[in-house]
């Protein structure tokens, strides 16, 4: 069966290339071509000079996996397939699932996480976060949701696009939870590195449990999301056959420019991730400034890793995904709101609506280097319109 419609895919689709000020991306600001390039050493700028444009190895580069297997404690170059992250996503889904499996996976967040999984006839419990816990996603509630039939458990951490990300604790007590049910994990670590501080970052599933799979890529802490380089991590040769097998029907390979240009991303990733995590962390306060400014209006728990949070209009009685509400300064809703600032700044937020999360929040990120600028546009239209 084909998926339904991405809906906040078709959302970005409309609006990212005509919107005038982006504040709810979830990529870090893409870097400039010539900056990687000079930044990479002479061995590589010289191979980037006398790189071939043919068809490259289904697995991916062998020295980009080892690169990328040396991001893990675990993990040798053979535990590594590379893909455009979303394209990961859909191959690893349907490796591992199969028409009446039973698939937890955390809510809200990126449809494709869950979409896929009922697309091939498997029954989704969603794992919710109550607001009022800071978006704590309870691994009790995970405890509670496993089934004997339960085939996967799907988690994004840091969240998209609430922020959230669980402590050491209750990270363990989840795969535990999940290793007691013989389930295995589809860990998105898409924003992993993207912590405050190292001590926050989780490590990566496939360090802790023998049946997960890590996805991630270069698109959101590394600012290269036109390179389409992602990868899934696994330690199960066999499911990567299957993965292989699958990539057969999509892109059979990847593209070898972007291959050489992920290396270099990864090469120099000290100072990459230096600057991306700087530049989330001011724009984190910039929006802390203005959230405080319009407490009548925006309530935002700050996120806790990653670029994404998720505010909601204050004015809203309406909590954890409830449709109703009731008045404020957008009286028709998130959607309405965001697309009455839309079309009165040009400022792009996302509607909860996108995430089927009712009416009540927007998506902001933190990730770009005209956050600010945008910010103030926001800032002064909402003090306009509470005059
Ligand atoms: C949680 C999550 N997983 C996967 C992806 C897919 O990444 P890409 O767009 O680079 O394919 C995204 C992109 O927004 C995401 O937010």
């Amino acid at each position: 069966m084909i998926p339904k419609p991405f809906t906040l895919e078709r959302f970005f689709a409309k609006h990212e290339f005509s919107a005038r000020y982006l504040l709810s991306t979830s990529d870090c600001q893409g870097m400039l071509m010539a900056d990687l390039v000079a930044g990479a050493d002479e061995e590589l700028r010289a191979r980037w000079e006398r790189l071939t444009l043919g068809y490259t190895e289904s697995r991916g580069l062998p020295e980009l996996r080892a690169e990328i297997a040396a991001l893990y404690e675990s993990a040798s170059p053979d535990d590594v397939l590379v893909a455009a992250p979303e394209e990961a996503i859909f191959l690893a889904m349907n490796a591992l699932l199969e028409r009446g499996d039973h698939v937890v996976c955390t809510f809200p967040g990126y449809q494709s996480l869950y979409e896929v999984a009922r697309s091939i006839g498997c029954e989704v419990s969603l794992w919710r976060p109550p607001e009022a816990e800071a978006w704590r996603f309870d691994p009790a509630e995970l405890e509670a949701l496993l089934r004997p039939n339960t085939k996967l458990v799907v988690w994004n951490f840091p969240h998209n696009p609430t922020g959230a990300l669980p402590s050491q604790a209750d990270y363990e007590r989840m795969i535990a939870a999940a290793a007691a049910a013989g389930a295995w994990v589809f860990s998105d670590e898409m924003y992993r590195l993207l912590e405050p501080t190292d001590e926050a970052r989780l490590p990566a599933a496939i360090d802790r449990y023998e049946r997960a799979v890590s996805l991630s890529g270069m698109s959101k802490a590394f600012g290269l999301a036109g390179l389409r380089i992602g990868w899934v991590a696994t330690h199960d040769q066999r499911l990567l056959e299957r993965v292989e097998a699958l990539k057969d029907y999509t892109t059979i390979c990847s593209s070898a420019p972007s291959e050489l240009l992920a290396l270099m991303g990864l090469r120099s990733r000290g100072t990459i991730l230096a600057t991306n995590r700087e530049r989330v962390r001011r724009n984190q306060d910039a929006a802390g400034a203005i959230f405080a400014h319009h407490a009548s209006t925006l309530a935002w728990i700050p996120p806790q890793g990653g670029t994404v949070c998720f505010p909601r209009l204050a004015s809203s009685a309406a909590q954890a995904g409830d449709a109703t509400r009731t008045g404020g300064a957008a009286d028709g809703g998130a959607e309405a709101f965001c697309a009455q600032v839309l079309r009165d700044t040009g400022v792009l937020l996302l509607p909860s609506t996108v995430y089927d999360y009712g009416d009540s929040h927007f998506r902001l990120g933190l990730g770009r280097d005209d956050f600010e600028t945008g910010l103030k546009v926001l800032d002064d239209y909402l003090t306009a319109q509470a005059l």
